[in-house]
């Protein structure tokens, strides 16, 4: 059966995409694969499992439930829930094993008063989000949870605003308050796990990375700086598939789609893909975007509707019905990248793979040999 629209994720690509990464670390250092958000939309348990072959030794998730995801499939790495968790989300993650984030003394109170728990403090160097600002209160709530029976204080960690923009000063910033926090601290207790980086500040510096980096969308090949991930030797491990439904020719002055946003001036055809907005294919694409066919790039024309886009394939036509097409992903040589369409849309390439709805199904293969 043909799938009308597919993502399909290399997992041998993310596996690669952390020994990568891993070669930045010196020795001792260790990869955190931040797997939130289903894995930016890649699928959270088999990311995980790529990324733990590919050398990960932590995971990280912003959601209790998410923890939960990965030990209901069996994952016993150590994981950190980084994000806020209301009291109920505190079970959850909890329950589940998880290493959580505290920067408030009552947090700490209550992982004691459910049995106790790993945490991670955090101070606020600058992303103004969670954490809090003040680093004698950072190292109040650190004290307070190595002086509690049950809670351990696992790590220290802070979180950065501009690693993605290399002409930012901001990150000198935001280390340089960091360290003045971390240093006693660790002196103090130096068994914590000290950590700070995600991708982009990872593949920026290495007196950001302490004991352990964060890094999220570079295990899926994806550039931190929204540049081109070969340049980087990343490689994108999703790709987003469909396939020409219907060719029709078009005469002059016939249009395309709601609103007739495309009116043919010359003689052309017009490919029709089945897949819309409604998988993720934003409708700010709209006369704005290529789609691969027999390798070669053709314009997407007309509004993208829910279930649809349609593609000037030209006279004589350069699609034929059944012909697969690529919407992100290579086809003989030819590339679109998440990068691009996130240009195209204004937005950064985290956006486009997270925002692929469930609605696409996720098929798992190791450089085209299924994983079922
Ligand atoms: C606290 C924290 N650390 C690390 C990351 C990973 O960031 P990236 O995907 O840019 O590597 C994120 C993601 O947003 C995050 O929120």
């Amino acid at each position: 059966m043909t799938v009308r629209a597919l993502a399909r994720v290399n997992l041998a690509a993310i596996e690669r995409n952390v020994v990568r990464l891993r070669r930045e670390l010196a020795d001792g250092v260790a990869l955190c694969a931040v797997v939130k958000a289903d894995g930016y939309g890649h699928g959270a348990v088999p990311s995980a499992r790529a990324a733990l072959a590919g050398g990960a030794g932590w995971l990280a998730v912003a959601a209790a439930e998410e923890a939960r995801a990965l030990r209901d499939a069996g994952i016993e790495a150590p994981v950190l829930v980084m994000g806020a968790l209301s009291p109920g989300e505190l079970d959850v993650a909890l329950a589940a094993g998880a290493d959580v984030v505290a920067w408030d003394e009552r947090f700490v109170d209550a992982v004691a008063a459910r049995g106790g728990g790993a945490v991670h403090v955090k101070l606020d160097t600058g992303m103004g989000r969670l954490g809090t600002r003040d680093a004698g209160c950072a190292t109040r709530v650190a004290e307070v949870a190595a002086g509690t029976d049950g809670v351990r204080l696992a790590g220290a960690m802070t979180h950065f605003a501009t690693a993605d923009d290399r002409d930012d000063p901001f990150l000198a910033e935001q280390l340089a308050r960091f360290r003045a926090w971390v240093g006693p601290l660790r002196e103090a207790h130096p068994q914590i796990v000290v950590h700070a980086a995600n991708s982009a500040a990872t593949l920026r510096d290495a007196e950001a990375h302490f004991d352990l980096v964060r890094t999220g969308v570079a295990i899926y090949g994806l550039d931190p700086f929204g540049e081109d991930p070969a340049a980087r030797d990343l490689e994108p491990a999703l790709e987003l598939r469909s396939w020409v439904a219907a060719v029709k020719a078009l005469a002059p002055g016939e249009s395309v789609g709601y609103g007739r946003r495309f009116v043919a001036r010359e003689p052309t055809h017009v490919a029709t893909v089945p897949i819309g907005y409604g998988d993720g294919v934003r409708r700010a694409l709209t006369n704005n975007a290529d789609v691969l066919v027999r390798g070669a790039r053709l314009p997407l024309v007309g509004t993208v509707s829910m279930d649809n886009v349609t593609l000037d394939a030209g006279t004589p036509p350069a699609a034929a019905t059944g012909d697969g097409a690529v919407l992100i992903g290579e086809q003989d040589g030819e590339r679109i990248t998440a990068e691009e369409l996130a240009r195209r849309l204004q937005t950064i390439n985290y956006e486009v793979t997270c925002g692929l709805p469930v609605r696409v199904p996720r098929a798992y293969h190791r450089d085209g040999e299924d994983v079922p």
